[in-house]
């Protein structure tokens, strides 16, 4: 399990280190709404923002200066471009940037008032368990923002898929991590409750998905109440 993690990240550091060079030349435009409106949505938050995968920093100078951005990627080469960025921009609102696998965050628990990924959870070998270590490192009260493709599970668009896998895993892409793994996700994690999920370009195969992490408090108003230890439990 672990060996295979392994192999599966250095395929996508492999993969990633050869687009660093031309990366921003060939899915700037692209994805730029879809960036934009996950930055919309992260600077009604603000605060401390953890960007996942930020790859080549394309998204750094779109953020707000008042809030301070901690970035990670498995790529070093993506990682290089986005260091050169921050210092030909004078990025002062960069907080930190660190090679590290989505999947395994080298954070405390509740460290950020945003957790983001743009264009990253359907690339990573464990969707889930990267997921889990966004909710963990997410503040009671923060949003996790994704910018992602879904895949569809059946029908026409899930054929076209189908036949475009070789090429999209070229990318980086999973094709087969859908919506319904998200909803599945979503009900195992008692802390995490379904915000927005809203279809973006291109081609409606890409989506804004927000998540929020239930703050504690506002639990126990609703329906549950705190131990002798502190723990909360839901009634
Ligand atoms: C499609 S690119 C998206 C880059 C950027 N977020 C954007 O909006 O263009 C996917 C990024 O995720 C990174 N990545 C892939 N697997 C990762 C992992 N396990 N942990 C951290 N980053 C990963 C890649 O190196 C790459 O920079």
């Amino acid at each position: 399990m672990k060996a295979q993690l392994a192999r599966d990240n250095e395929t996508a550091i492999g993969d990633y280190d050869r687009w660093a060079p031309v990366y921003d030349i060939v899915f700037g435009p692209i994805f730029h709404r879809g960036r934009q409106a996950a930055i919309a949505a992260a600077e009604r938050i603000g605060g401390r923002i953890l960007e996942v995968g930020i790859g080549t920093g394309i998204a750094l100078r779109d953020y707000s200066p008042r809030n301070r951005i901690v970035g990670i990627d498995i790529s070093a080469q993506m990682l290089e471009k986005a260091r050169a960025r921050v210092s030909e921009l004078r990025l002062a609102h960069v907080e930190q940037l660190s090679v590290m696998d989505a999947s395994n965050l080298d954070f405390p628990d509740n460290s950020f008032d945003v957790v983001m990924a743009q264009y990253v959870v359907s690339t990573v070998p464990r969707p889930e368990a990267t997921l889990d270590e966004f909710a963990r490192v997410l503040k009671p009260g923060g949003e996790i923002i994704l910018a992602s493709r879904l895949s569809e599970a059946s029908g026409i668009r899930r054929s076209i898929e189908h036949f475009v896998a070789p090429a999209a895993r070229k990318l980086g892409w999973r094709t087969e991590f859908g919506w319904e793994r998200y909803l599945a996700w979503e009900a195992r994690t008692p802390s995490i409750e379904l915000v927005e999920r809203r279809k973006m370009p291109p081609l409606g195969h890409f989506a804004l998905i927000r998540f929020r992490k239930t703050d504690p408090q506002h639990l126990i108003e609703t329906s549950g109440v705190r131990d002798a230890h502190g723990t909360i439990r839901r009634q």
